[in-house]
């Protein structure tokens, strides 16, 4: 295949909210990473400690900017012969730029469900994407995720994850939730995504999910890691660009960027407007199929 092919599948099933925010955003999304871009960092360190070179790889949730094979630090590092990015966002995917050094396939596709089969990838990694998932397929989304990424994962292969975990952005949930209570005492529609929208993780139950499917689990970490933002604002649009559509979910159209403005301004009352310490609390484990 050659690199700029799409393979638009058809069982994506109904993840619109998700969908549509990174669909939205894929021309801007790669400009709003700092936060995924940390996290790339932290897990490339973990998984090439542990090996650089690797056959198929397969990353989920790829989006439109961000990957291994970007990181100058690990190119000269890392070997794939092949890389495969997948997305629920055809968008995303489209907007990413393409590796030059191996074959680069970008597939369309739910995590859920992914269209590969069993025991395929030397590598396959999730940076950031794992507590998007939604539950539509019976069991919680999140597990049918770890599922689905250590079935394809060869025997002895590896899987790195990253994953927020619970603590991450209570500053601007504070905000977002004094907000959103507003349209219930004016008897608006609301989101139903309110509590914990970004579906962050405990790390017990992540590890507990990749026992239960027979993985040995190498490493798990819980690791507070401040982000410093220059500006309240610059946060406020990085949060904007992955999840404006997804937080507001469920609200009228028309209202959307008034309460957004709102959020912003409760937001920024709250932390001040100059330097802010993003609150980010980052799950990394590491596992292989046994
Ligand atoms: C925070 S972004 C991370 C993107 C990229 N991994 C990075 O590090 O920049 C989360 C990504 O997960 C994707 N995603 C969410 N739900 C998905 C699903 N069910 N299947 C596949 N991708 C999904 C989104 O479209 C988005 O690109």
């Amino acid at each position: 295949m050659t690199a700029d092919r799409i393979n638009i599948l058809q069982n994506i099933g109904d993840k619109k909210a998700v969908k549509i925010t990174y669909d939205s955003n894929a021309g801007s999304y790669a400009s709003h990473t700092m936060m995924q871009q940390r996290n790339l960092e932290v897990l490339a360190e973990k998984i090439f400690a542990i090996k650089g070179v690797f056959t198929d790889v397969l990353d989920i949730g790829a989006g439109s900017g961000l990957s291994l094979t970007h990181l100058e630090t690990y190119a000269d590092k890392t070997h794939f012969t092949s890389l495969v990015r997948t997305d629920i966002s055809g968008k995303s995917l489209l907007a990413a730029p393409n590796v030059l050094y191996c074959p680069d396939i970008k597939l369309q596709c739910d995590a859920e469900n992914l269209p590969f089969v069993d025991k395929h990838f030397s590598l396959v990694y999730a940076n950031s994407v794992l507590h998007w998932l939604t539950a539509e397929s019976g069991m919680p989304g999140f597990e049918k995720g770890i599922s689905e990424a250590l079935r394809v994962t060869k025997s002895g292969g590896l899987f790195a994850a990253s994953i927020a975990a619970v603590g991450t952005s209570r500053s601007f949930f504070r905000a977002y939730e004094s907000v959103i209570a507003l349209l219930d005492r004016y008897s608006l529609a609301a989101p139903s995504l309110e509590k914990n929208p970004i579906g962050a993780m405990e790390l017990h139950n992540v590890v507990d999910t990749l026992l239960s499917f027979g993985a040995k689990v190498i490493s798990a970490e819980l690791i507070y890691e401040p982000v410093l933002y220059s500006s309240a604002k610059e946060y406020i649009d990085d949060v904007k660009a992955y999840g404006y559509h997804f937080l507001l979910n469920g609200v009228e159209a028309d209202l959307q960027s008034v309460l957004w403005e709102k959020i912003s301004q409760s937001f920024t009352e709250e932390v001040g407007s100059g330097q802010y310490f993003h609150d980010q609390y980052m799950i990394y484990v590491l596992a292989s199929p046994t």
